[in-house]
């Protein structure tokens, strides 16, 4: 069970000194989420804030959850930024099959994510291509949204599918994740829990703690 702290919720003015704050707190993935605008109505980071933090030897998985348009015309950037995992969305992607393949054999990991509202047939036929597959348990764009409880029945499917086709496949959730309801997350088959502001607003500390506590 992983913890991936999204730096959405972070200080920006004191981007390092939270990072290294969930990285004390035992966070195993740091969640950096890009929003150009377009697919999602807000606009965050790009690469450049990826690579200062890379040179600063942060002992977290790379993250990188790509809410753009065009992911394509990204992915070499975000590469050589330091991610260790690219996250695309299903809907931004016209070939998704050939993006994930783009995404690997650059030797980075590759997820595909789920709008709240997109079946997981639209991905049955890449689920080999992948290392992991993000759901969206708010619909994308901005940190301290409510979860959507019906996604909890779409986590579960999801797992019988991989469990069912013996693949190894990680399940992150994203949005809305709190003391209250990640254990239910965890037991509907996630594996890697997004939080923003349930670490960020808040003592770091006490805030990893309690959902930590609700995944034992
Ligand atoms: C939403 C982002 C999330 C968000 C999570 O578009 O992808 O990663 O920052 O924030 P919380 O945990 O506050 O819902
Ligand atoms: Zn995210």
């Amino acid at each position: 069970m992983k913890l991936a702290p999204s730096i959405l919720s972070a200080d920006f003015a004191r981007l390092l000194e939270d990072v290294k704050k969930v990285e004390n707190a035992g966070c195993e993935y740091l969640h950096i989420d890009v929003m150009d605008g377009h697919f999602v109505p807000n606009i965050t980071i790009g690469p450049l804030v990826v690579k200062a933090l890379k040179k600063e030897n942060i002992n977290m998985v790379f993250d990188v959850h790509l809410m753009i348009e065009n992911p394509d015309n990204y992915i070499d950037e975000f590469v050589n930024s330091g991610a260790d995992l690219i996250t695309v969305h299903e809907e931004a992607c016209t070939h998704l099959h050939r993006t994930l393949q783009n995404i690997k054999s650059k030797g980075v990991k590759a997820g595909v994510s789920l709008n709240p509202a997109t079946p997981i047939e639209n991905i049955y036929y890449v689920l080999e291509e992948l290392d992991m597959v993000l759901i969206m348990s708010v619909n994308p764009g901005f940190g301290g949204q409510s979860f959507i409880e019906p996604m909890l029945e779409k986590i579960k499917k999801l797992k019988q599918i991989i469990d069912e086709k013996g693949l190894d496949i990680d399940i992150q959730v994203d949005g809305g994740i709190k003391p209250n309801n990640i254990k239910r997350v965890k037991e509907a088959g996630a594996n890697i829990f997004v939080a923003g502001s349930a670490i960020f607003n808040g003592n770091i500390d006490d805030s990893v703690k309690k959902l930590r506590d609700e995944l034992k």
